[in-house]
C-alpha cells in the first residue's frame, strides 16, 4: 500500500486556487470538496471551478461530492477534468450504476461513508470501486477534531478489501494531521486528505512531507 496525500483546498485561499495547487505540487491529488447547501449545510463550488483548476495545475483531481442527487452530477466532473470522483452512498439513488458511469467516462471511482454509515452493507459493491472514502468527521467543515471512533471502521474495511483481494485504495478525510495520521495508517487507511493540516501551515509543500513521512512510518 503507497501512501497518498491529498490536499483539501477547503482550508486554501479561495481567491488564489491557482497559486494554492502549486503551493502543494509535491502531492499525489489535489482534494477539492464540492458542497451545495443542501447535503452540507455549506456552499463551496461547482463544475466550473473545476474546469478553471484542471487547467491550472497538473496534479490530479480527488473531487469530493457532498450533494444531493450525486447520480445526475458526478459525470459532469469527470467532464471538467477531475481524475478521481467521490459520491456519496446516503445521497446515490443507484450507486453501482454511478460508479460504473464514472469509471467508463475514464476516472477513478469512489465512494464516501459518513461517520454513521456502516461498510458491511456495502460489502458487495467494493469490486465496482477503485477507491472507498471514510470519513473521519461530519462532511461539511474543515477544522474539526478526528473521530477515533471511526478506527474500527477503517480496521473492519480494510480487511474486507483483503478477504475479497482488491486493489481498492481506502482513504480518510477529516481531522487528519501529524497527530492522528499514523492512527489511520495503522488501520489501514493509504490515502489521507487534508485541509487545515497543510493549508493551515506556513510551508504546504513541507506539511505534506511532514505527513507523508508520518504515515509511512
Ligand atoms: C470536510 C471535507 C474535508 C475537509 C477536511 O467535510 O470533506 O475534505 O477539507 O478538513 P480538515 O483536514 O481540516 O479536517
Ligand atoms: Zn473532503
Amino acid at each position: 500500500m503507497a501512501v497518498q496525500i491529498s490536499p483539501s483546498i477547503l482550508s486554501a485561499d479561495f481567491a488564489r486556487l491557482a497559486d494554492e495547487a502549486k503551493a502543494v505540487e509535491g502531492a499525489d491529488w489535489l482534494h477539492v470538496d464540492v458542497m451545495d447547501n443542501h447535503f452540507v449545510p455549506n456552499l463551496t463550488l461547482g463544475v466550473p471551478v473545476v474546469e478553471s483548476l484542471s487547467r491550472a495545475t497538473d496534479t490530479p483531481l480527488d473531487c469530493h461530492l457532498m450533494i444531493e442527487d450525486p447520480d445526475r452530477w458526478a459525470p459532469q466532473y469527470v467532464e471538467a477534468g477531475a481524475s478521481s470522483v467521490t459520491f456519496h452512498v446516503e445521497a446515490a439513488a443507484a450507486p453501482v450504476r454511478l460508479a460504473r458511469e464514472i469509471r467508463a467516462k475514464g476516472a477513478r471511482a469512489s465512494m464516501a461513508l459518513k461517520p454513521g454509515t456502516p461498510i458491511e452493507p456495502y460489502e458487495d459493491l467494493l469490486p465496482e470501486l477503485d477507491m472507498l472514502l471514510i470519513m473521519t468527521v461530519e462532511p461539511g467543515f474543515g477544522g474539526q477534531a478526528f473521530l477515533d471512533i471511526m478506527l474500527p471502521k477503517i480496521r473492519r474495511t480494510r480487511e474486507l478489501i483483503s478477504k475479497h483481494g482488491l486493489e481498492l485504495w481506502l482513504q480518510v478525510d477529516g481531522g487528519v494531521a501529524e497527530s492522528t495520521i499514523e492512527r489511520c495508517a495503522e488501520a489501514g487507511a493509504d490515502v489521507f486528505v487534508a485541509g487545515s493540516a497543510v493549508y493551515g501551515k506556513e510551508d504546504p509543500a513541507a506539511a505534506v512531507a511532514a505527513l507523508r513521512a508520518k504515515a509511512e512510518g
